[in-house]
């Protein structure tokens, strides 16, 4: 196990990093799939010191949402398939939001990952030959998913810790983002707090990657995201100038819960689910008649929507819904390939999906947007040092939507291509920061812990937390229109105000969760603001991008990037084209 530091139970922090003499060639932040198969890139280039600084546990990430498979056109289960047919279904899905230099790329490295999973021993299902199975997923034209029933995601995490623990590679936990440290292009390194002691810790390294998940807890009241996600990774990036690229490209899964919005997997579907309205009808007939339920999450999430709004739906208000109905599938495969999807329906909803149909609806999913980067072979953003991988980031790749089991491919892709990226810059570079102006940071933090906490009045950060939520899923949700999103920035406007003086309600370094909500509710309403202000520029409809009031997509506007920066404490709005190489832009049929 070379010099590796992770304990369950002891001190979560490497004693260097406490004791300040820490100086890492790479900091990796963030433990899902990208952070640790970055750190495991990055471990292949020996003596050089690498960590992975984590606010929960390595294996608890988001990569756990990403249940049905893992895409990659391996041709194990459909000889027909390809890089080029999975790029081009890739395009396609985006609604040609992409770049498609950097697609072709991902299509062509994401085949190697799946036997590359394999070796490391993943829990594939198999086929009678012993090689593992492929499943067809939404949007995609073949058998392109390998999975492990319906928990690919949890493991593809435990199978990159185990991975971790055979290098030399430093664990960092519960220790949370607060800052960035970069001025005048040169790279310090990041301060966070140990959650355990509440101690500010400075931590110096020569380059880092950003790899801390997506945003999807900007809708709070309806996500399938853990608490987790909180863009906090993009939030820091923009205050060091990093754009955040298409910010306004939120998923909406077409199955969470009625109640709670939690995933019911996409593999339902592939394994022959169908969507049935209040009246019993198989309505993405009319929406999708060759792919029906199996379309791209965009069209089918949207049919969803607009069967309740029309009032083919069963409930009132939040926890309106549609049916998902299991009931034709054989027992059998349902427990052996939708067994935690069998658990949740019961537990949350009540439901034996057996013998009753379970009432689902669209809930937020995932960030197609993220942090700029500007190099795809590097996964390198503008500012020298600093990477970034996963959802968190934008390559991009995803465009307007997301292909259900594209994001495990690309975590594991661009992870591995950051890992690269990252060591190499600090073979090269070497440390060009000062440990003075990271200690600096440090001291603002704790005032600001002071400050912050000592506060005896405000509104509660868990109200803030809550309009927050509203306001997104009622105005910058599944179907936009100008005066709801107006009604947004205006609401979030109003929010960032109360936030200055809000209530934190426990001054107690130790195990302060409520100083980390107070975080993490402020980055969600930069990232809020973000989303809204993306949208609203964003005048037409385009995948997940849904605005009644410009009903096309328009190419010649359009057909460009968003890119909020952040100057002197105000966002501005810029554009660039996206990267057309195969695929001209025609419209999409499904
Ligand atoms: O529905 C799902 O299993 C989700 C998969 C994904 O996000 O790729």
């Amino acid at each position: 196990m070379a010099g590796t530091y992770f304990h369950w139970f002891g001190d979560n922090i490497p004693a260097t990093v406490r004791n300040g003499t820490a100086m890492y060639d790479v900091l990796i932040i963030g433990s899902g799939g990208a952070g640790m198969r970055a750190a495991l890139e990055a471990a292949q280039n020996k003596g050089l010191k690498i960590a992975v600084m984590t606010k929960m546990v390595p294996t608890r990430s988001a990569t756990t949402m990403a249940q049905g498979g893992i895409n990659g056109a391996a041709r194990v289960t459909d000889d027909k398939d390809s890089p080029e047919a999975h790029a081009f279904d890739t395009v396609k899905g985006a609604d040609y939001l992409c770049d498609q230099d950097a697609v072709a790329y991902y299509a062509e490295k994401a085949a190697e990952t799946l036997f590359e999973l394999d070796y490391f021993g993943i829990a594939f299902n198999r086929q009678e030959d012993g090689r593992f199975h492929q499943r067809k997923m939404g949007g995609s034209s073949y058998a392109r998913a390998a999975y492990s029933a319906d928990i690919s995601g949890h493991a593809v995490l435990h199978t990159m810790f185990e991975q971790c623990l055979k290098h030399d590679i430093d664990f960092i936990s519960e220790c949370q983002l607060l800052e960035i440290v970069a001025d005048k292009g040169k790279l310090n390194g990041v301060v966070a707090i140990d959650m355990r002691s509440g101690n500010m810790l400075s931590v110096p390294a020569k380059s880092i990657i950003v790899a801390t998940g997506g945003y999807g807890r900007a809708y709070w009241v309806r996500t399938s995201n853990p608490f987790s996600s909180t863009g906090d990774g993009i939030a820091a990036c923009l205050n060091i100038g990093i754009p955040f690229k298409d910010p306004e490209m939120v998923q909406f899964h077409p199955t969470g819960l009625a109640s709670n919005g939690v995933l019911m997997s996409e593999s339902s579907r592939s394994e022959g689910a169908y969507l049935l309205n209040k009246n019993g009808e198989r309505f993405m007939a009319k929406y999708a008649p060759k792919a029906m339920e199996l379309g791209p999450r965009d069209l089918v999430c949207q049919s969803v929507e607009k069967e309740i709004l029309e009032g083919r739906g069963i409930g009132e208000g939040l926890k309106a819904a549609v049916y998902l109905d299991f009931r034709h599938i054989p027992k059998e495969r349902i427990m052996e390939r939708l067994f935690q999807v069998y658990q949740l329906a019961k537990q949350f909803e009540g439901v034996d999906i057996l013998e009753k149909p379970v009432p689902i609806r669209g809930t937020c999913h995932y960030s197609m947007g993220g942090i700029d980067v500007v190099d795809y072979k590097t996964c390198a953003t503008k500012v020298p040092g600093v990477f970034a991988a996963g959802e968190c980031s934008c390559v991009s790749i995803h465009g307007a939507n997301r292909l259900g089991a594209n994001s495990l491919s690309e975590v594991l892709v661009f992870g591995k291509t950051a890992g690269a990226g990252a060591a190499q810059y600090a073979k090269d570079t070497g440390y060009e920061g000062s440990k003075e102006t990271l200690q600096a940071a440090v001291d603002r933090w704790n005032k600001k812990f002071d400050e912050a906490t000592g506060r005896s009045s405000g509104s509660s950060v868990a109200a803030i937390r809550d309009k927050m939520a509203i306001t997104m899923w009622n105005n910058a949700g599944i179907f936009r229109t100008e005066a709801g999103l107006q009604q947004a920035l205006r609401d979030l406007d109003g929010l960032q105000e109360e936030y200055k003086n809000c209530f934190v309600g426990d001054t107690s370094r130790t195990c302060n969760t409520a100083f980390m909500n107070y975080v993490e509710i402020g980055n969600l309403l930069e990232i809020s603001k973000g989303i809204v202000m993306g949208a609203i520029a964003r005048k037409e409809s385009r995948g997940s991008h849904s605005r009644p009031d410009f009903p096309k997509r328009d190419d010649q506007k359009f057909l460009q990037h968003t890119l909020i920066s952040k100057e002197g404490g105000t966002f501005k709005t810029d554009y660039r084209p996206v990267v057309i190489t195969n695929y001209k832009p025609v419209e999409r049929k499904y």
